[in-house]
C-alpha cells in the first residue's frame, strides 16, 4: 500500500552532481529509516474497535515485524514523514469553485448532501490548522498530489479496513486519471462519528469516516465492505449485488416469505436490536429475528450466513447496530420491502434513499406493531407495497 516516490530531482542542478547527491540521500534515508524503525513501530498504536472486540473471530494482535530483516521492517512500516509526504508549508484550501459552483442539472440530487458535509469549511475554508487538529482523531490522513497516492498511518484499524479504504482511494485515481484533484484529508476507520458539534462548534474539524449524524461534523465516505471484508466472507459489493439479485429473483416477491425478517448479531450494544428480540413472534407481529451465532458462521466458513440467501422474505427489515452497519445495502438489494427502524446514523448513500418511496420508515418507539402494521397493509396491498422494494 504505500507509495513511495523518488526524492524529486531538481532540473536546475549541474548534472554532475546527481549521484553522489542521490546516493548520499539514499544513504541517510535508510540509516535513517533503521534508526527509526523500533521508534516508529513503537508509536504505531492499535485502537481496539468499539463492538468489534466481543465478537470471537476477531483478534486485535499488536503488529509485530520482528521476524523479518529490518529492510523488510522499514518498508512495511508506512511513514510519510520519513519517505514521501513533502507538506506544503503553505495552508492548503479548497479551491474557490469547489463551493461556490451552483448544483448543476446535471449532478443528481442526492450530490446535495455532500454540499451540506463541507458546509462548516465554507467561509473558513481548510486550513493546514484544521487538517493539524484532526489528526489527533484520525487514524491515518491520505495525501493525494499530481495523483500520487501517500498514506500515513498514526493507529491501525481494525481488520483490514484501512487496506479496503486506501484501496478504495487507488482505484479512484485509476478509474479517473488525471481528474482527482490535489487533496490532503484525514481519515479514521471507527465506527462512530467524533467531532461532535456542539464541542467543536468554534472550529470544525474535517474527519472522514464511514458514517455521520446531524449531530456531527465527521464526513461519510463509502465503507470498506464496498471493495470488500474478507473477515466475514463479503467479497466486493459487484459481486455480491449480483449474487444477491440471483438469488432474490430465485423467488418472485408474491412467493416469498409474507414475514418481516432481521438476522444479526444483536450483542453490540445497540438498544434498538436488543428490543427488536421482542418482535420475533410470526403470528403477533409478523416478524422473524434470528441472531447470528457469529462463532458458529465463522467456523463453517460463513456458508451459513451467505448473503444471497437470506432473500427469501418480503419485508427485511434493517437495525442500526453500534453505528450504521454496512448491511443496508445488502438489505435494500434483496429486493424485498425494507423496513428500516428510523436510524440515527448516516453512511454517503443512505442520504439519497427516499422515506415512504425506496423504503418503509419503522418507529422505533412502536417497533413490534409498527412492523406488524407494515408486514399487515403489504400483504393486503402487494401491488403498492412491491413499489417500495428495488428490483
Ligand atoms: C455533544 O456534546 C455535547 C456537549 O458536551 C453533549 O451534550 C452531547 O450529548 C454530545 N452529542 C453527542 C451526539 O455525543
Ligand atoms: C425467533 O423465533 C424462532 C422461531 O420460534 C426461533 O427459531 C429463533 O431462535 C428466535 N430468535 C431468537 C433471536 O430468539
Amino acid at each position: 500500500m504505500g507509495l513511495f516516490s523518488n526524492p524529486k530531482q531538481s532540473p536546475r542542478s549541474p548534472s554532475y552532481l546527481f549521484p553522489s547527491v542521490i546516493a548520499l540521500c539514499l544513504l541517510s534515508l535508510t540509516v535513517l529509516l533503521l534508526y527509526k524503525v523500533d521508534d516508529v513501530v513503537s508509536r504505531t498504536g492499535t485502537v481496539v474497535g468499539h463492538n468489534l472486540e466481543p465478537t470471537p473471530w476477531h483478534v486485535f494482535p499488536q503488529k509485530t515485524f520482528d521476524d523479518e530483516p529490518p529492510q523488510r521492517r522499514a518498508v512495511k512500516i508506512i511513514q510519510c514523514s520519513y519517505l514521501t509526504c513533502r507538506y506544503a508549508a503553505e495552508d492548503i484550501t479548497i479551491s474557490d469553485s469547489t463551493f461556490e459552483k451552483q448544483p448543476s442539472s446535471d449532478c443528481p440530487d442526492f450530490f446535495r448532501a455532500i454540499r451540506r458535509d463541507l458546509e462548516p469549511w465554507v467561509s473558513t475554508r481548510i486550513s493546514k490548522k484544521h487538517i493539524e487538529e484532526a489528526q489527533n482523531y484520525a487514524a491515518f490522513r491520505v495525501v493525494i498530489v499530481g495523483g500520487k497516492m501517500y498514506v500515513d498511518y498514526y493507529y491501525a484499524c481494525v481488520q483490514s479496513r484501512a487496506m479496503f479504504t486506501i484501496w478504495s482511494f487507488l482505484q479512484l485515481l485509476r478509474k479517473f486519471p488525471g481528474l482527482v484533484p490535489d487533496v490532503d484529508l484525514m481519515f479514521d476507520c471507527m465506527d462512530k462519528p467524533t467531532i461532535n458539534r456542539t464541542e467543536h462548534q468554534s472550529m470544525p474539524l474535517p474527519l472522514f469516516r464511514y458514517c455521520t449524524t446531524k449531530e456531527h461534523f465527521d464526513i461519510p465516505f463509502p465503507d470498506w465492505s464496498f471493495w470488500g471484508w474478507p473477515e466475514i466472507n463479503i467479497r466486493t459489493w459487484q459481486e455480491e449485488f449480483l449474487d444477491i439479485k440471483k438469488g432474490s429473483r430465485a423467488v418472485s416477491w408474491k412467493d416469498k416469505v409474507p414475514l418481516a425478517y432481521w438476522k444479526g448479531n444483536p450483542d453490540v450494544a445497540s438498544p434498538v436490536r436488543l428490543e427488536l428480540l421482542n418482535c420475533n413472534d410470526s403470528g403477533q407481529w409478523g416478524a422473524q429475528i434470528m441472531r447470528q451465532d457469529w462463532g458458529e458462521a465463522a467456523r463453517s466458513g460463513f456458508k451459513l450466513s451467505k448473503l444471497s440467501d437470506q432473500c427469501n422474505h418480503r419485508y427485511k427489515i434493517y437495525a442500526e447496530g453500534y453505528a450504521w452497519s454496512v448491511s443496508l445495502k445488502y438489505i435494500l438489494a434483496c429486493g424485498s420491502v425494507t423496513l428500516i427502524i428510523s436510524p440515527q446514523y448516516e453512511d454517503f448513500f443512505s442520504r439519497g434513499l427516499i422515506t415512504q418511496q425506496n423504503y418503509w420508515l419503522v418507529d422505533p418507539l412502536e417497533l413490534c406493531p409498527s412492523i406488524k402494521s407494515a408486514v399487515d397493509w403489504g400483504n393486503q396491498h402487494p401491488i403498492e407495497v412491491i413499489s417500495y422494494a428495488f428490483s
